[in-house]
């Protein structure tokens, strides 16, 4: 059966990537998780000193953004991929509060953009990806056969993104947790470059009210209707 490109883009925590790796898995499809390359690049810089609560060496980061190497590899334990920088596994250290706290800021350099677009289009170039994120319908795929954007309120958001952290055993109040998500909602859709917006012809779907079951019979029904119309 002919293959297609499925691109998820929409707010944060909105369980974008939770029904990306459903369907991959269901369709035998590869999935990419757009935003771990941007956390990865934001844990390179706080790493390197050229972010910290009071300064951001935006030139530093871009002279040195040759030194960043961004990988996937699978997981045999949860049959996922999980993100390298630079060789080493980064998985669990891009998910802290503190990345998602700067990585908004990183995401809206040109330089770093345009970088990891590149690497994205060349991961979907065979067709048959899953890929979520912010721009993957109108910048990264805009020829995507099935474009999703996924919303739901930011209370909604903030409790499910809560929850994931207490359960990873972070120390995180809920408070920091909504307030980061809609500081990411202000920065991501007022960005010069790539803002994250709807592409015209995505499919919105607000799952504040859907179970994870519901939502993925939802988008398995459209992709089902797109692969029958090919
Ligand atoms: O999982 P969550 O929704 O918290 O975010 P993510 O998908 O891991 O993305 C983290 C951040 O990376 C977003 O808030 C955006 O600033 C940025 N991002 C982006 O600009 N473009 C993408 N295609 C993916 C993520």
């Amino acid at each position: 059966m002919q293959k297609i490109t499925i691109a998820i883009d929409g707010y944060s925590s909105t369980g974008k990537s939770t029904v990306a790796k459903q369907l991959a898995k269901y369709l035998g499809y590869v999935y990419v998780d757009s935003g771990a390359m941007y956390r990865a690049i934001t844990l390179f810089a706080m790493e390197q000193g050229f972010i910290s609560d009071d300064h951001f060496d935006v030139k530093g980061l871009i002279s040195n953004l040759e030194l960043v190497q961004i990988s996937f590899k699978l997981n045999k334990e949860t049959h996922v991929a999980d993100v390298y920088l630079n060789g080493i596994n980064v998985e669990k250290r891009i998910r802290t509060l503190e990345v998602s706290n700067f990585v908004s800021q990183v995401a809206a350099i040109s330089e770093v953009r345009s970088m990891l677009v590149k690497q994205q289009q060349q991961m979907g170039e065979e067709r048959g990806v899953v890929m979520d994120g912010r721009d993957i319908g109108t910048v990264v795929f805009p020829k995507a056969e099935l474009k999703i954007f996924m919303i739901a309120s930011a209370e909604k958001r903030a409790q499910r993104r809560y929850k994931e952290l207490i359960e990873r055993g972070d120390n995180v109040d809920y408070s920091e947790v909504l307030h980061n998500i809609q500081e990411r909602d202000y920065i991501d859709t007022h960005r010069k470059d790539s803002p994250l917006i709807k592409a015209d012809d995505a499919i919105e779907i607000d799952n504040s009210n859907l179970t994870l079951d519901e939502q993925f019979q939802n988008i398995l029904q459209l992709t089902t209707q797109v692969l029958e119309g090919l």
